[in-house]
Formats: C-alpha cells, sequence, structure tokens
C-alpha cells in the first residue's frame, strides 16, 4: 500500500506576528496538513500556543489541523483543542495518567486520535494502544523547540512502528517530527512514514520559498 508523503509544516518556525497569513501562504504553498504545537512550559521546556489561538487561526486555512499536545496534565484541555476547530489530537503517554482513556476520549470528540513517542520511549508503549490511534509520530528531537538535530536511533522506531500498522491492515498515518530535512526526509519515508512534519526546512527563506520548500520534502 503506497500513499504519498503528506507534509506537515509546524508554524513553530512561522512568524507569529502574522500566523494568520503564514498559514495561508503555507497552504498556497502545498502543505498537506497545518501541524500545531502546543507546549506549556512544564511539559517541554517552552511555551506556545492554547485554544485561543487554534480558533483564532481555523478560518485561515482548509487543511487538517494537527495539533501536537505538550501539555501534562493534558486531560483537562481536549474539549477546548477539539471546540477550537483541532482536526486531530495527538498526545504523549506520559502526559497523563491514563492515555488509553485518553484516546478514548479523543475519539468521542470525533477527533482523530494520535500517540507520540519521545526518543526515549520505546516503541512498545504502542502495545495496547493500536486499535484507538489514527496516528502514530516518532519525534526525532526530543520535544520543545524547532531546529534541532535529527536523532538516527529513531529510523529503527519509524521501521517497528511501520511493521506494527502494517500488521493492524488500518489505515494509521505513520508522522516523523523534528530535524526533518530533504535529506532526513528520504530516509524517514524510506523507513515507513508516511507524514512528515517539518518547520526550520519549510520557513526558511521566508513566504517566496515555502512551495519549493515543501516541494523539496517529498522525496
Ligand atoms: C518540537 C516540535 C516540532 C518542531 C519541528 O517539539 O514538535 O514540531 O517544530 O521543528 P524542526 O522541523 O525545525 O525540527
Ligand atoms: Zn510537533
Amino acid at each position: 500500500m503506497v500513499q504519498p508523503v503528506r507534509i506537515a509544516p509546524s508554524i513553530l518556525s512561522a512568524d507569529f506576528s502574522k500566523l494568520g497569513a503564514e498559514i495561508e501562504a503555507i497552504e498556497a504553498a502545498g502543505a498537506d496538513w497545518i501541524h500545531v504545537d502546543v507546549m506549556d512550559g512544564h511539559f517541554v521546556p517552552n511555551i506556545t500556543i492554547g485554544p485561543l489561538v487554534v480558533k483564532a487561526l481555523r478560518p485561515h486555512a482548509k487543511k487538517p489541523f494537527d495539533v501536537h499536545l505538550m501539555i501534562s496534565p493534558v486531560d483537562p484541555y481536549l474539549d477546548a483543542f477539539a471546540e477550537a476547530g483541532a482536526d486531530g489530537l495527538t498526545v504523549h503517554p506520559e502526559a497523563g495518567p491514563h492515555v488509553h482513556r485518553t484516546l478514548q476520549h479523543i475519539r468521542k470528540l470525533g477527533k482523530k486520535a494520535g500517540v507520540v513517542l519521545n526518543p526515549g520511549t520505546p516503541v512498545d508503549a504502542l502495545d495496547n494502544l493500536m486499535d484507538l490511534v489514527d496516528l502514530i509520530l516518532v519525534m526525532s528531537v526530543n520535544p520543545g523547540f524547532g531546529g534541532q538535530r535529527f536523532i538516527e536511533s529513531q529510523l529503527k522506531k519509524i521501521e517497528a512502528a511501520r511493521k506494527r500498522i502494517d500488521a493492524t491492515g488500518r489505515d494509521i498515518a505513520l508522522e516523523v517530527d523534528g530535524g526533518i530535512t530533504p535529506q532526513t526526509a528520504k530516509r524517514a519515508i524510506a523507513a515507513g512514514a508516511t507524514v512528515l512534519v517539518a518547520g526550520t526546512a519549510v520557513f526558511q527563506g521566508g513566504p517566496s520559498q515555502y512551495a519549493a520548500n515543501i516541494q523539496a520534502l517529498r522525496g
């Protein structure tokens, strides 16, 4: 089952003084999903945006909002992000006491449920969650900041996650996030990734470069 790779620009690398225009520009440049990094200064050492900002941005694009929640506790905020217009909500197993229940709740909200594995989190964390996920995100950097280097050891984890997905026979997206460049993109795709998150590599050079930057990641 060969699928075209999807590109999900991370707005963490956008110009925050004009996020609406930035989202319009990446959509026009061919972005498949809009990746929104939500950070709380507690689960990760950085603070970004909340549901009010997601709600304000939602009318600026038609493409799905892929919301990556790096907040703990995460459960109290799921409804607010769903109401704000998120299409998918992706959570870290470490961000709450009952990740299974968290995923069930996301499904109940009618949203795509995603689980994300940090570089130090084993692929076995997926063991009892496969029937509840629409997306698996493998972090290829430690979460918190854009512009970090791709951690090579995560390629094996992408391959292992690919095998688990294929064994289900279901169409579960396999997303990779962190340090994606045209070079690492090729390797992540070869390992089985179907969605690539990229901040630095998409936004570098400003709006006139977005289309070429996105195209360069398609492999
Ligand atoms: C890191 C975020 C990433 C980040 C990727 O915590 O989850 O989405 O913005 O940025 P680059 O592509 O610059 O590594
Ligand atoms: Zn992210």
